[in-house]
């Protein structure tokens, strides 16, 4: 029978750090300079501005960490992911995304304080009175890591012979972009909070689609949603929301959609019994920090939602292993 120690105890304790090594080694684009050459500590050291010392320091962890690797001459390299997604001068830079909730940090720490704060949630959370400077920000970060998960939806989902897709809390537009570039004669909508709306339309001109992608301003769980929409998809906006919001909007969506119609819900999941992953029970944490109800929302309960709106055909299956899960029904034709 094997011992128990502490060791994952005390690496538990100490996790922060290494999300602060993380967090150094984009500000001193670490990967970039490894990625354009720099392959020793003290050409590491160079790059960056930074003592040797210091240089040896951070590498040290980021090897430690497999961030970095040593080619077979010794020469520091990239680790695969860090190579495609960390340098900072490729289009598919995923910086933004990564500091994203950096903000957070002494919130957190702060959090036996918010767990006993008896004050009862806000509806709309983080997103109460979000302004166009705020949510640009925001979709800075969003749009980094949310062209990756468009193309994926694209790949995974057939759209072909659909017209038209609302994109619900669409933010900077990613998996409508993606969607109507995929697809030959589908157009979408993207709905979202009116000051993100003005946002979504700058990536929108970016990426040369405004002849087929729209924006309509307004709140998901209030308002009236688009009409004349065969396709509808919600993404990463799951553990915002508490279960009665979510199933009205499931529902609402179910009433708006053509006959026939498809509905795909991409969020972060518990698996059925509850237990895990863990990135779908901290996203639903995190809500805390923004006073909403949010919390996370098991596989089974979002089959839950679409049975009871009245979806048929329910499946739900992985988006991203460990991250997001998609839940698919169809409104009967
Ligand atoms: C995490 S972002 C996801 C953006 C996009 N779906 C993606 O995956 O790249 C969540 C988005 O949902 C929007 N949102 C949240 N609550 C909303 C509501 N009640 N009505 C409309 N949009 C909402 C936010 O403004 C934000 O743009």
């Amino acid at each position: 029978m094997s011992r128990i120690d502490t060791t994952r105890l005390q690496r538990l304790a100490r996790a922060y750090t290494e999300t602060a090594v993380f967090y150094a080694a984009i500000d001193l684009d670490l990967f970039t300079h490894v990625s354009q050459g720099a392959g020793t500590i003290a050409e590491v050291a160079a790059a960056t501005g930074i003592s040797e010392l210091n240089a040896e320091r951070l590498v040290v962890v980021a090897l430690a960490l497999d961030l970095l690797r040593r080619d077979d001459n010794g020469r520091l390299v990239n680790a695969p992911d860090c190579e495609t997604f960390m340098v900072s001068t490729s289009e598919r830079f995923a910086g933004p995304w990564m500091t994203f909730t950096r903000g957070e940090v002494p919130a957190w720490f702060d959090l036996t304080e918010r767990l006993q704060d008896p004050s009862p949630p806000s509806e709309l959370g983080l997103y109460d009175g979000i302004t166009v400077e705020r949510a640009r920000r925001y979709h800075a970060a969003t749009y980094s890591i949310g062209m990756g998960a468009g193309r994926r939806f694209c790949r995974t989902v057939d759209l072909t012979g659909r017209r038209k897709m609302m994109d619900l809390g669409g933010g900077s537009g990613a998996y409508s972009i993606n969607a109507v570039s995929t697809f030959d004669g589908l157009e979408a909508v993207v709905f979202d909070l009116p000051a993100v709306t003005v946002v979504t339309e700058e990536y929108l001109e970016r990426n040369d689609v405004t002849d087929r992608v729209t924006t309509m301003g307004g709140d998901f769980i209030n308002d009236p949603l688009p009409t004349g929409c065969d396709v509808a998809v919600m993404a990463s906006n799951l553990p915002i929301y508490d279960g009665p919001n979510i199933q009205k909007v499931v529902s609402k969506t179910f009433d708006a959609l053509e006959p026939g119609g498809e509905m795909h819900l991409i969020g972060e999941t518990l698996d059925s019994d509850g237990v895990g992953p863990l990135d779908a029970a901290l996203w639903g944490m995190a809500e805390i920090h923004y006073g909403s109800g949010g919390r996370s929302h098991t596989v089974d309960e979002c089959i839950g939602y679409f049975r009871t709106a009245g979806f048929v055909d329910v499946e739900n299956t992985d988006f991203v292993p460990n991250t997001l899960t998609r839940t698919f029904g169809r409104k009967p034709g």
